[in-house]
Parts: C-alpha cells; sequence; structure tokens
C-alpha cells in the first residue's frame, strides 16, 4: 500500500533542498537593509515555518538509519543560518545606533536663543547688603506686615490719637473706613512687634516696604523702603546708637563719610535726632559748602534718617520693664541711600522696572 503523504509532512531534506533553503536564507538575510526587513526574512527563514525548520521536523519521520545523516546535514545549516542573522543584527543594530547619535546629537556649544536674564533689583540687592551688615554684628534681620494694624503703626509707637502723621494726607488707609488697618507708613511698627513677639534683649535689623501718599517725582515715591534697626538690652546709651550709626555708614559710604546727629522729633524715641551725611557733592568732596548745591541746599548736610532711645512709652506698650531696659532706634531711606551711593539722580528710575537700570547696579552693590 503505498504510503499517503499528507501535505504538511514535509519531504525528506536533500543535500540539495538544505543547501537551497541556507543558500535563500542567507542572501535574504544580507539583503535586510533595516531591523525591520531582518525580522521579515528572520520569520521566512529561520522562523518555526521555514524552509529549515520544516527540513528539522522531517527528520523525526525519517528511518533511523537516515536520521544521523540528515540530521547533521540540517543541523549545520541551521546553526549557519543562526550565526549569519546573529552577524547582520549587530551589524544593523550597530548603524542604527551610529545613525541615531549623529540624528540627535545636541551641539551645546551652539548660542542659545534665551532672552536677556535680568537682576535683582538694586533696592534688592542694598536691603540684602545693609541686613549683612548687622547680621555680621550679631543682629536678627525682622520682618512685619505692609498692611499693619493703626495700633502698630501709631498706637504702640506713641503716636497722640490727633498725630498729624495720622491724618489722610500722609497715611493710605484701608477700606472699609473703620477697619483700623493701613499701609505701614514706616518700618518702625516691627520695632514693637519685635519687642512683643522676641522679647529682650532684641537686636533686630528690619528691610521693608512703606507707603505714603506723595505724588511720584525725582525725590519722592509713594511706595518706598527703609531699613529700621532697634536694640534693646541693659545699658544701652545713645554712644551705642552714634556708634552703631557710625558703622553703619561707614559701610554704606566708606571710611570717609561724616555723620552727625541734629535735634528732632518721633513720638517713638526721646531723645530723638536725625542723621545727616556731610553733603558728599560739596562739602565733603571739596571741604567747602556750595551754597548753590542743589543735591544738600547749601547747608553742607544732608538728610540720612531719623534715630533715637527707644521712648519708654513705648517699652510699656511692648510689656518690657524701662528701669531695666533701655534702647535705641533708627530708620533709614533705602531710596535715598542708593542716590547717594550710587549716584541715582531720580528715584522715578528705581520704580519703572527698566531691566538696565537693575542691570546696571543689581549684581555691584
Ligand atoms: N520711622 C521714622 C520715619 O519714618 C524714622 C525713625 C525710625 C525715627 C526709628 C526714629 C527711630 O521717619
Amino acid at each position: 500500500m503505498p504510503a499517503e503523504q499528507s501535505p504538511d509532512v514535509p519531504d525528506e531534506p536533500t543535500e540539495a533542498s538544505v543547501a537551497a533553503a541556507e543558500q535563500a536564507a542567507l542572501e535574504a538575510f544580507a539583503a535586510a537593509g533595516d531591523l525591520e526587513a531582518l525580522k521579515a526574512a528572520r520569520l521566512a527563514h529561520a522562523g518555526d515555518k521555514s524552509p529549515l525548520a520544516l527540513a528539522n521536523r522531517a527528520i523525526g519521520q525519517l528511518p533511523p538509519d537516515r536520521k544521523a545523516g540528515a540530521g547533521k546535514l540540517v543541523g549545520q545549516a541551521r546553526g549557519r543560518v543562526g550565526q549569519a542573522l546573529a552577524e547582520r543584527q549587530a551589524a544593523l543594530e550597530a548603524e542604527r545606533d551610529a545613525r541615531i547619535l549623529r540624528e540627535e546629537a545636541v551641539d551645546v556649544t551652539l548660542p542659545t536663543g534665551r532672552g536677556l536674564v535680568g537682576a535683582a533689583h538694586p533696592l534688592t540687592s542694598l536691603m540684602d547688603r545693609i541686613s549683612d551688615v548687622f547680621v555680621a554684628m550679631g543682629w536678627e534681620v525682622a520682618e512685619g506686615p505692609e498692611v499693619e494694624t493703626e495700633w502698630y503703626n501709631f498706637d504702640a509707637l506713641n503716636f497722640d490719637a490727633d498725630h498729624p502723621a495720622r491724618q489722610m494726607q500722609d497715611t493710605f488707609y484701608v477700606a472699609p473706613e473703620g477697619s483700623n488697618l493701613v499701609l505701614r507708613t514706616h518700618t518702625s511698627p516691627v520695632q514693637a512687634r519685635a519687642l512683643i513677639d522676641r522679647g529682650v534683649p532684641v537686636y533686630v535689623v528690619v528691610p521693608g516696604r512703606t507707603f505714603r501718599t506723595d505724588e511720584l517725582d525725582a525725590t519722592h515715591t509713594p511706595v518706598f523702603h527703609q531699613v529700621e534697626g532697634l536694640a534693646v538690652d541693659e545699658g544701652l546709651t545713645m554712644a551705642d546708637l552714634k556708634g552703631t550709626l557710625t558703622h553703619f555708614a561707614r559701610a554704606m559710604f566708606g571710611d570717609a563719610v561724616t555723620t552727625r546727629l541734629r535735634p528732632s522729633y518721633f513720638p517713638f524715641t526721646e531723645p530723638s535726632a536725625e542723621v545727616d551725611l556731610r553733603c558728599f557733592v560739596c562739602a565733603a568732596r571739596t571741604g567747602t559748602v556750595d551754597p548753590g548745591c542743589r543735591t544738600c541746599g547749601g547747608t553742607g548736610w544732608i538728610e540720612w534718617g531719623g534715630c533715637g532711645m527707644v521712648n519708654p512709652n513705648v517699652l510699656v506698650a511692648c510689656g518690657v520693664d524701662p528701669e531695666r531696659y533701655s534702647g535705641f532706634a533708627f530708620g533709614m531711606g533705602v531710596e535715598r541711600t542708593l542716590m547717594f551711593r550710587n549716584g541715582v539722580a531720580d528715584m522715578r528710575d528705581m520704580v519703572e522696572g527698566d531691566v538696565r537700570f537693575a542691570r546696571q547696579l543689581g549684581g555691584s552693590l
């Protein structure tokens, strides 16, 4: 009875058929131009349904005496095909990697399209520098809110209820009427906050934004900055105030600066004084006062800020025993300091926000 071959039983592998299958595989691998094509070639020539896989399967059906020869024939061919596949795979992967490196390379030396880098505002830089002067002496930096209660801004600081500074022409009041809130007119409320929150002894420097109802012009701005200082301890005197201010002035304007204290009045200090600097445009430079000097108005002195010994009423309002503790305080305009120190003639440059102004001074204070 003739053996009927079912269609899926492969023919017995012959040298010619195996060589042809191997040859076809090697040619297909060589022709594969990329990994995608190689994958297709692999499925066709080394996959489960490839001629060599079928030939391998056919060996099982052979009579035992022919198995060994056919097995060797097919096995060696499959070995070479597998080897060729692996080599082609490696070569195409290397090509792909090289291409990716080439195509996706980034030249880190190319100039960028990035915009100009900004700079800290000179007022910010200057307040940082001022704070550093005091931190170097062991003082702490303190801050308070810009929207302040009338109690801290005025009452705690010994302002009478009818003090002119409370009137509408100076102070921005916060709606609604009766809110008891103002935009702080100075950094002095942080004196009271520091005394209450930190207790004594206390040494704080307070840079911050302040507000008064001034029109913007070359020497006024409704939003400005002050740096407050407060020291309360046992045995502090006006000599400590004077020495601290001298050190502060030298740190700002150089060792040659001359300061003077001119009697004045603030409700929260007693005695009180204005701190003046010898006019750096006329008197300090030439040794004589120019009666027509526009910087000092012909007086030879320019006003830098206010100061004094902390009024005992303030200590009492903040729960500090004035019999045991005394202290001094001062408050300087930061805009004025920047004008004197860096020759900025017009305050409007400080509020306009032109980055060229900030870049010119921002890093150099
Ligand atoms: N707060 C005062 C002002 O704004 C300055 C000052 C501060 C005076 C501290 C004395 C003591 O004018």
